[in-house]
């Protein structure tokens, strides 16, 4: 009797939900929150989820860690905003350590805003004013945001474009090399070179490299599938960037603070970028983002030309440097790499044999299991099927990947082994065809 009313509470809730919330905003899971903590997310029954999917990214120190959650009530009672009034001291001490564990010494200068998408937008008006130039070059499968400027950078799905024309333009979109699903998967060289190929087919017939302001790039392309780019790529990328005065915009906003192992992904590439955007994991769950520049260009930006009345919220600041200081204490960074270096040798050990698991990949805890039908198309059939019966486990997992073909883990960077293990077993059950 009590099970049946609590039950009814949770379905009160999803009919609330369904005739008050706009069905645009799709949710992977029918579930509704009421609290979580770590690794886990109760619903309104008290049953506790796994959670894999961690908001996109963004629970990567674990759902409410006590510290960010001190740091940002601590923060409620002093100041909760400002704008752009006054200064205000998490702003500053915030930009600061932002500039100490950036991946160069030259990125010095920060701009912060309320999400990812509008954190591409201010990047791409700094590349455009300070450059001078019109012309932003986007990859294929990327994911750039939702405004109307991302949603024509993006291009992972039709259906997050569809309708939506006309789209701004200046925008030339070129192959990312995505070398499992082209002609060259067991030559990743060669599908690199058929990338830059493409660019000089471009700066030849379509538009002269002078006139373009930036490139735009995911380091590892994230709801185009989990595709980690060939050895070689963005370092090639810097050089033809360089050689044309073209500014490197790299997209971290999902693959940032420590989630690949390393701080940003774009370590692990030894390449510098003129423009960094960070978002998701970075406020620990408050919504904050932004961009770290050089300050040789954003000095050429002069004031009021851009701003934003919420970005860098005080509280969300304040969680930020707790958030930081969490990846560090904990060493996340070294955590998400032992951890997905372990998850991922088990699922290969598992994929062995079934042709039905394509490719297994990543870095850190960034991981994508890429699914194929009998003739070794993309498989979102069973992709979503394993998602489903992960769930029925109660394990939150999502998808990605341009057939919606990819199951990508992304637990918090802190998840103990004992969940790790759990998460694998449920994997394993639900991967099983
Ligand atoms: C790589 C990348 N860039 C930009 C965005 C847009 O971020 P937001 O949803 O915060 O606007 C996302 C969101 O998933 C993303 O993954």
């Amino acid at each position: 009797m009590v099970m049946a009313e609590i039950k009814n509470k949770n379905q009160a809730y999803l009919d609330m939900d369904d005739k008050y919330v706009n069905p645009v905003l799709a949710r992977s899971a029918r579930i509704v929150a009421e609290r979580a903590s770590g690794s886990y997310i109760y619903d309104m029954n008290g049953d506790a989820y796994l959670d894999l999917g961690t908001g996109i990214a963004v629970n990567s120190v674990g759902h409410c860690h006590p510290k960010v959650v001190a740091a940002a009530k601590a923060q409620l009672d002093l100041l909760m905003h400002t704008s752009v009034t006054v200064h205000h001291q998490r702003y500053i001490e915030l930009a600061k350590k932002l500039v100490e564990i950036a991946p160069s010494k030259k990125l010095d200068s920060v701009f912060l805003t309320n999400s990812g998408a509008e954190a591409v937008e201010g990047a791409i008006k700094m590349a455009r004013y300070v450059t001078g130039r019109p012309v932003v070059i986007n990859f294929r499968g990327s994911f750039h945001g939702r405004t109307i400027f991302t949603t024509a950078l993006t291009t992972s799905k039709l259906y997050y474009r569809e309708k939506y024309e006309p789209l701004p333009g200046s925008i030339y979109t070129v192959p990312f090399p995505y070398a499992y699903r082209s002609h060259f998967r067991n030559d990743p060289d060669k599908c690199v070179e058929e990338t830059f190929k493409e660019i000089e087919v471009l700066f030849h017939q379509f538009v002269h490299p002078d006139q373009v302001a930036c490139f735009i790039v995911e380091p590892i392309q994230g709801e185009g599938g989990y595709v980690i780019p060939p050895n070689g790529f963005l370092p090639r990328l810097r050089k033809l960037a360089d050689k044309h005065g073209i500014m490197l915009i790299i997209d971290e906003v999902q693959t940032g603070f420590a989630r690949t192992g390393k701080m940003f992904a774009i370590e692990h590439e030894g390449v510098e970028p003129d423009i960094m955007l960070m978002a998701k994991a970075m406020a620990g769950g408050l919504p904050l983002a932004g961009f770290i520049s050089k300050s040789e260009h954003s000095h050429k930006w002069p004031a009021g030309r851009h701003g934003s009345t919420f970005g860098g919220n005080p509280v969300s600041c304040a969680a930020a440097l707790a958030t930081i200081g969490v990846i560090e204490e904990e060493k996340l960074c070294e955590r998400a790499h032992k951890t997905g270096e372990m998850m991922m040798k088990r699922l290969r050990e598992f994929a062995k044999g079934k042709d039905y698991i394509g490719e297994i990949r990543g870095r850190g805890l960034m991981i994508g299991i890429e699914f194929n039908d009998k003739d070794g198309n993309p498989s979102k059939e069973l992709c979503d099927k394993v998602a489903e019966r992960s769930l029925e486990q109660k394990m939150i997992v999502l998808t990605c990947g341009v057939g919606g073909q990819v199951i990508r883990l992304i637990p918090p960077l802190n998840i103990s082994d004992a969940d790790a293990e759990k998460a694998l077993e449920i994997l394993e059950k639900s991967m099983k065809f």
